[in-house]
């Protein structure tokens, strides 16, 4: 949720604060503003409401803007409408109008994230004589800083601590003080925030592919630190103001990978990465005909030892929390519950020492997720995190951490992520099952050999793309669709229906096919589109009744199933067929289709597929 950049050295800012916001308008694109300082000149900011590209024509490409530090944001509402006024950067003196302009404010920021308690903070400083123009909370906090800057006469670093100090929620701050020209200052907290040195120059951004043309050496600011940037250096400061030490890591990605490559849109790109995204997470776990948790610390003693896993996550990740709980259960016989993070935050489930809370997250700074890990934490559960950004807060903050090797995915919509984590939890369900002696060393070795059989089969299923995209041309008016399944096929549905809603705005419901009469039927009516998910042999001839009982109330019925099942013929309307596998890892084959599904059906529509509206990659707040 939104996306800061900063830049200080000796080229022009402005291209270069645009470049990187570019590559971070997957976190917000409700507006976007830049501040610009040329030498000891005062700031001067531009802000554009709606996509990035005005904010580009508006600079001149960012060419009519002198000056060689800056900061940059592109927003994501929390607080306050999607309006000039509430478009970053803000700054702490008053300002009229739109906030544009060169301003004369002492402290000029932007930020990502949400101060909870923004509005007692107003309120204080309104007695302070401070007026306000947005109805943001981070103008909240620039004139707090702004005002412990002024009123104990200390020096950046010391006026952001005191802030810091003293507000609560989440932040990544970058802001520009008049007294201080080609220095930038920074704090984090929750929300993410990396910079990046060169020879002469650094960077500040939310994510690695901002800064990835520039520089691959980074410092990952911890939590509650503050940072003074200067062209090529960078110092960090704790709550107190002390000067700490922190590593400088090297970003070992190929920035090619966060490029479009020729495809259309970053989501068919990353449906297509999905074969080496599979490969390389599992390649990275299977060694030598064995799963090894060795990175991440997960020994078979601590495996055996499980006695109760909780999965928590959000969105996508939920879902294949969803998948993994079958999988699980069903392979390892260990009772697994499978929790939304925004809801498992504020029940109280008891948990112990054996119990494995395992939190799965593309991201690694989902508000809601990152809280869930910390709650199961102070709760004394083991916590696992299955991540793909690397040194994310959740990778940080969980005991042990299992990457998947996805690569960077920009599509809000996830699907590499969400098949890399698909992969690493089957392998981790295989493991289990043999750790703990549920299935034998020949079964073992005959399931690892069929989950290495994934990637290709993926890429077979890919290429079958010309059929989905032709189903996706009649279905565009749709008005409801209605996704079914019972067991992992329910699992899959969940996936297929958020894939289809989130990018091509039609309602669409993922029901366990059994519910249906238990009240969601009542909505089927002519040529509503029921899409049934039937890869589980066992469960087949259920779903394909709950699907008839569609069919005779006027529904038109799409079949998703395994190769062989030609039967299915006789009672749907169309069929696409993925591979055989093992029935516990079809997931991975069943929710390609539908990926391209949704994918086709948005581009039919005219949609904006890589930025949904309303939506952000990565939701960092709660
Ligand atoms: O970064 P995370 O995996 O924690 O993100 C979780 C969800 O926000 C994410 O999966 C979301 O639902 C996607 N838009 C789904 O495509």
């Amino acid at each position: 949720m939104c996306g800061i950049v900063g830049y200080t050295g000796n080229e022009q800012a402005a291209p270069i604060l645009l470049e990187g916001l570019a590559k971070l308008e997957y976190r917000g694109y409700d507006s976007a503003g830049l501040a610009v300082r040329d030498g000891e000149k005062l700031a001067e900011v531009v802000k554009a409401t709606g996509k990035l590209y005005h904010l580009a024509d508006k600079t001149d490409q960012g060419r009519a803007l002198p000056g060689t530090c800056g900061i940059g944001h592109t927003r994501w509402a929390t607080h306050g409408d999607p309006s000039m006024v509430n478009a970053h950067p803000h700054v702490s003196g008053n300002c009229s109008g739109s906030g544009s302009g060169q301003v004369e404010s002492d402290v000029v920021g932007v930020h990502n994230g949400i101060i909870e308690n923004f509005a007692e903070l107003k309120e204080k400083l309104l007695h302070h004589g401070y007026e306000f123009y947005s109805d943001t909370d981070t103008e909240v906090v620039v004139k707090l800083v702004d005002y412990y800057y002024k009123k104990y006469k200390i020096g950046p670093v010391d006026a952001i601590t005191r802030t810091m100090v003293r507000v609560r929620g989440s932040y990544a701050l970058a802001l520009m003080f008049k007294d201080f020209p080609g220095e930038i200052f920074a704090a984090r907290k929750d929300s993410p925030l990396i910079i990046g040195t060169a020879k002469d120059a650094s960077y500040l951004a939310s994510d690695v592919p901002a800064i990835l043309k520039y520089t691959r050496s980074v410092y990952y600011i911890g939590n509650l630190q503050a940072a003074r940037v200067s062209p090529g250096q960078v110092k960090f400061y704790d709550l107190n103001g002390d000067e700490v030490t922190l590593p400088l890591s090297e970003i070992t990605w190929d920035a090619a990978a966060a490029e479009k490559d020729g495809y259309e849109h970053f989501m068919l790109k990353e449906i297509h990465e999905q074969p080496a995204a599979v490969r390389d997470t599992l390649n990275s776990l299977v060694k030598e005909g064995r799963v090894s948790f060795s990175d991440a610390g997960l020994t078979d003693e601590i495996i055996r030892a499980v006695t109760q896993i909780d999965i928590v996550a959000c969105g996508s990740a939920w879902h294949v929390g969803m998948a993994a709980q079958y999988v699980l259960e069903d392979l390892a016989c260990v009772p697994v519950r499978v929790e939304l993070a925004s809801e498992f935050r504020y029940r109280s489930i008891p948990l112990g020492e054996h119990t494995l809370v395992i939190v799965i997250s593309q991201s690694g700074e989902t508000a809601d997720s990152l809280a869930a890990l910390r709650v199961a934490k102070e709760r004394g559960a083991k916590t696992l995190a299955v991540v793909n950004v690397i040194g994310s807060s959740i990778a940080r903050e969980a005991d042990h951490v299992l990457y998947t090797l996805a690569g960077p995915e920009i599509a809000v919509a996830t699907t590499k992520a969400y098949s890399a984590q698909l992969i690493a939890m089957d392998a981790l369900a295989v493991q289990m099952a043999f750790v703990r002696g549920v299935i034998s060393q020949e079964k073992y070795a005959q399931m690892l050999e069929e989950l290495s059989t994934i990637p290709d089969k993926i890429k077979r299923v890919l290429e079958e793309k010309e059929r989905i995209q032709w189903f996706s041309s009649k279905i565009v008016n749709a008005h409801d669709i209605f996704f079914i399944g019972r067991g992992l096929d329910y699992a899959i549905s969940l996936e297929g229906s958020l894939k289809m809603k989130e990018i091509s705005y039609i309602h669409s419901e993922a029901y366990a096919a059994g519910e249906l009469k238990h009240g969601t039927i009542s909505l089927i009516e002519n040529n509503t589109l029921v899409i049934g998910v039937l890869t589980q042999s066992r469960l087949f001839e259920k779903t394909v009744s709950n699907m008839m009982e569609c069919k005779s109330r006027g529904a038109y019925l799409m079949g998703l199933t395994t190769n062989g099942n030609f039967s299915v013929e006789d009672s749907v309307d169309f069929t696409v067929y993925v591979p055989k596998t093992d029935e516990h890892f079809v997931a991975s084959l069943a929710v390609v289709p539908l990926q391209l599904l949704g994918y086709y059906t948005s581009v039919s529509r005219g949609l904006d597929v890589d930025k949904p509206r309303n939506l952000a990659k990565s939701v960092t707040v709660e």
